[in-house]
């Protein structure tokens, strides 16, 4: 085939080629969610719904990538980590992180009105980036780091949030009440003046989210070797506990086994019973549009 004159410009482009045999982590982050929160009438500190849809987006994107072994989210951010092997989109760096991101945001829109109960006010969006780990240890202390945060944050969010919407400071009064204080103070101040213990709190605001894909396993089911999904844990990840356990994240990758809790999250439930979902919208359709493909 003939080339254009102007073919040459390609030789501008970049090789963004990952280097082989490094877990590959994409990081993405919400932009200013400290005003879409505002907008829509986030719970404070936590609010579970809205979490969940940074969930049900990250499973869309694991669902995609089946080479994501693990995803971790908390606020408004998650980070899916690559198994070192991956050769998805040759492992171009620019590709696998537009299309992570890219994925995510729609996913997020998509997934909003199954948990929200207002509308979107504008499109959200989010920012990436891919940070790259040579060793087993440096990515279990990036995700130690990340749930670290988590547990700085949310001890210092609850306290504050508990200040000023039930005794009535300010936020300023607040800030100063808490301005060096370590986390042992501020877990007695919840439950000295608010009878809270911090530990009692639910575990997905405390440890954040850790998505892995298992064979569910649920009572009564036949079949024992159960059905692949995508399940939220809310587990300690900086404990080797945790990877004594999950030895698929870190080894062979052969999915683990989830027994199902007596109450399926609905996260699991949404993916488990996703024809039946369809089935149900096709029942709403209008009469006229019945029979339109
Ligand atoms: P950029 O990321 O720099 O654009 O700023 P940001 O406003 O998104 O702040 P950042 O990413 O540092 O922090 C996330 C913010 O999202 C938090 O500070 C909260 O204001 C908000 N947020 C996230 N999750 C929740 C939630 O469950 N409830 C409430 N009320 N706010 C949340
Ligand atoms: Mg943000």
């Amino acid at each position: 085939m003939a080339c254009s004159r102007y073919e040459y410009v390609k030789t501008y482009e970049q090789d963004d080629t990952i280097l082989p045999n490094v877990w590959i982590v994409i990081r993405i982050d919400g932009k200013k969610f400290h005003k879409f929160s505002k907008t829509h009438n986030f719970e404070k500190p936590n609010d579970e719904n809205a979490l969940n849809v940074m969930n049900a987006a990250a499973t869309a994107v694991m669902q995609e990538f089946r080479d994501v072994v693990l995803a971790y989210g908390q606020s408004d951010e998650y980070s899916f980590v690559f198994r070192k092997e991956t050769a998805a989109f040759k492992r171009r760096s620019a590709k696998l992180l537009t299309y992570v991101t890219s994925l995510f945001s729609t996913s997020y829109v998509m997934q909003w009105s199954k948990w929200m109960c207002l509308p979107l006010a504008y499109a959200p969006c989010f920012d990436g980036r891919v940070v790259l780990y040579p060793s087993d240890e440096n990515l279990r202390d990036y995700l130690s780091w990340r749930q670290a945060d988590v547990h700085v944050n949310n001890l210092y969010n609850t306290a504050f949030w508990k200040l000023v919407l039930d005794s009535g400071l300010s936020n300023q009064k607040a800030e100063e009440r808490l301005r060096g204080t370590f986390s042992a103070d501020k877990n007695e101040l919840l439950f000295q003046e608010f009878g809270i213990n911090y530990n009692n709190l639910p575990a997905m605001y405390r440890k954040g989210t850790i998505l892995l894909r298992k064979r569910v396993i649920s009572d009564g089911d036949n079949d024992q070797k159960g059905r692949q999904a995508i399940v939220p844990l809310h587990e300690d990840l900086i404990s080797s506990h945790f990877w004594k356990v999950h030895t698929e994240i870190l080894g062979k990758y052969v999915p683990g086994t989830y027994t199902a809790p007596e109450i399926m999250p609905r996260l699991v439930d949404l993916q488990l019973n996703t024809k039946q979902e369809k089935g149900d919208y096709e029942k709403k359709q209008p009469e006229n549009l019945a029979g339109i493909s």
